[in-house]
């Protein structure tokens, strides 16, 4: 199908006054839809249904895309086949990407391959650029907070990172708000500011609003990108009739039927007739929600075809 050498739009950053948005107090522009790499894009998936997804976030400017070292399955090949993807077209555009990964969960046996420690951020990240086909990221997170590891470890190695050009940026995910706030510290006070913060948000899960996330990263110059926005497809209409036999619901285990409930059901309905009244799909309603919390820098959505990534996308028509 794509036996040509890819050559993205010439048009992809048309809409960029609508698309881009400051990361916080940083440098960095971010797109306010940014395309996440967890699901879709192992080896167990069609590589050329990835590589279309790719190419059509790419040709429509958006510059972000997001991994984690386990991410597949098999753990690791998203990263893999963004590797060969990078070989197949996206190498002269190194420059005009922005590339995440991270390390936090469990990725390898031993006492070596989990949590927070140097030892296991460290060689994580070398076997992600390696897997990548990349001499750096553009942003290193640390995945989950450590309780048993001093967090001084852990953050004097994303500092390290940074300092060792392996990574440009640093962030924090799914970090409760008291380590947090130390981290934003430790990290000022070691001259490798704190980029962004990555936390489950979505109409169905407003838990980073109450705990107060938001509002720090708001006030401290974080960004704040959302992930899981339509929490894993729930907030779509993918499940309104049933359970669709290609659907994350069917095949994987991180969304189970049982979140098929008839409250999810009526909510549906009345998300469709909000969204229908704005001229918009129930996803769209529900990024745009994402989008005008106080403090949100993108949205990270995930997508198994083309047109659901269209369909995001509009949000910011
Ligand atoms: N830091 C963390 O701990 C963490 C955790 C989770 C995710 N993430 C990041 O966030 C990214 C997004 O997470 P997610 O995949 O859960 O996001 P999501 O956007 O909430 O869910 C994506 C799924 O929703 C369905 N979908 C998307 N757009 C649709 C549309 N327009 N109409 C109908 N269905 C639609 C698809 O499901 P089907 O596959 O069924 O078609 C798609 O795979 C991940 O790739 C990853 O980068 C980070």
């Amino acid at each position: 199908m794509y036996n040509s050498t890819y050559s993205p739009s010439p048009e992809r950053y048309s809409s960029s006054s609508r698309l881009y948005v400051r990361c916080g107090k940083s440098g960095v522009l971010l797109p306010k839809v940014s395309l996440g790499f967890w699901h879709n894009f192992g080896s167990v998936d069609p590589y050329e249904r990835s590589r279309a997804i790719t190419h059509y976030a790419f040709d429509h400017g958006i510059t972000h895309f997001d991994f984690a070292n386990n991410y597949g399955p098999e753990p690791g090949s998203a990263e893999e086949t963004f590797g060969r993807l990078m070989d197949d077209d996206f190498k002269p555009f190194r420059d005009e990407l922005f590339i995440s990964t991270k390390a936090g969960y469990t990725m390898w046996q031993g006492p070596y391959g989990d949590w927070g420690s140097r030892k296991y951020l460290m060689s994580s990240l070398d076997q992600s650029l390696r897997r990548m086909h990349l001499d750096y990221v553009d942003l290193f997170y640390s995945h989950r907070f450590d309780p048993l590891t001093p967090v001084e470890e852990t953050l004097q190695t994303l500092v390290d990172i940074v300092k060792q050009g392996k990574a440009l940026y640093v962030g924090i995910s799914n970090w409760p708000l008291e380590p947090l706030r130390f981290a934003e510290t430790y990290l000022k006070e070691h001259d490798v500011p704190l980029l962004i913060y990555q936390g489950r948000l979505n109409m169905l899960d407003r838990k980073q609003i109450d705990d107060g996330i938001l509002d720090f990263c708001a006030d401290k110059g974080i960004g704040y990108i959302a992930f899981s926005p339509l929490a894993q497809g729930l907030l779509t209409d993918r499940y309104i009739d049933g359970i669709p036999a290609d659907s994350r619901m069917a095949k994987e285990h991180f969304l189970t039927s049982d979140r098929r409930t008839p409250q999810l059901l009526d909510y549906l309905k009345q998300l469709q007739s909000e969204a229908k009244a704005e001229n918009r799909s129930i996803a769209q309603h529900a990024l745009a929600w994402i989008l005008e919390q106080r403090g949100v820098t993108s949205v990270l959505v995930g997508a198994s075809s083309v047109q659901q990534l269209k369909n995001n996308l509009e949000v910011v028509r």
